[in-house]
């Protein structure tokens, strides 16, 4: 399938349309994700995060259940706007073109930064570095993989995937300002998935 304009613009104007049928999809947190989330809370200890596209803010509940206080984003106003109708406050932020405001102990972004082109994610991964301090943390997960595809696989429109390698993620978050404390690879229905972890450095 090849998708005609900007890869981004075309994938977040597929969420935006398919907000409600994404939300509306069966959901059972993987015990992978559990426990990564868990990690995440755990070296974050009550503080605050920063998450970057939100969707219908699942993970910020579960990580809220751990004494976290979640500041919610996300590019598409749809799932703004169902974060609010439940009672968050939630911002839209395309993490492209926005400024990151504010400091947080953590930024975090579940299936997200794998839409985006490497040179978006390296000025995003810049831009996360900014609104942590010294102790801060970035965790991430993205699809395992070579160059990138699109698929209208879920909700029947086009978004784009970029697919990483360990190596070059390591590679990336070094120049961006942040080590890299571990990357677990979790096999996925149709690619692997690799969570990251990282520290300011
Ligand atoms: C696969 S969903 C993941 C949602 C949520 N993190 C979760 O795990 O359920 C990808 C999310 O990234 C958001 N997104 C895509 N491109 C974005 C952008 N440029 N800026 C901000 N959010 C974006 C989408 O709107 C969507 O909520």
């Amino acid at each position: 399938m090849i998708a005609v304009g900007d890869a981004g613009d075309i994938t977040l104007a597929s969420y935006e349309a398919g907000a409600n049928l994404y939300a509306a999809r069966p959901y059972v947190m993987g015990e992978a994700m559990a426990r990564y989330l868990a990690r995440i809370a755990k070296l974050v200890d009550g503080g605050t995060i920063l998450e970057l596209g939100s969707g219908p803010g699942r993970d910020a509940e579960y990580l809220e259940s751990f004494g976290l206080s979640v500041t919610r984003t996300d590019g598409a106003l749809a799932f703004v706007e169902m974060m609010r109708a439940e009672g968050f406050t939630a911002e839209v932020l395309d993490i492209r073109t926005g400024q990151f405001n504010g400091t947080y102990d953590a930024v975090v972004a579940n299936a997200v930064l794998l839409h985006l082109r490497r040179d978006e994610f390296e000025f995003v991964a810049r831009k996360s570095r900014g609104v942590v301090g010294a102790e801060g943390m970035f965790a991430f997960t993205v699809k395992k993989g070579d160059g990138t595809s699109w698929s209208k696989a879920k909700l029947g429109l086009p978004r784009h995937f970029t697919f990483w390698q360990e190596g070059q993620l390591r590679q990336v978050l070094a120049t961006c300002g942040w080590e890299t404390l571990s990357i677990d690879t979790v096999v996925g229905p149709t690619a692997d998935w690799l969570h990251v972890i990282a520290r300011a450095n």
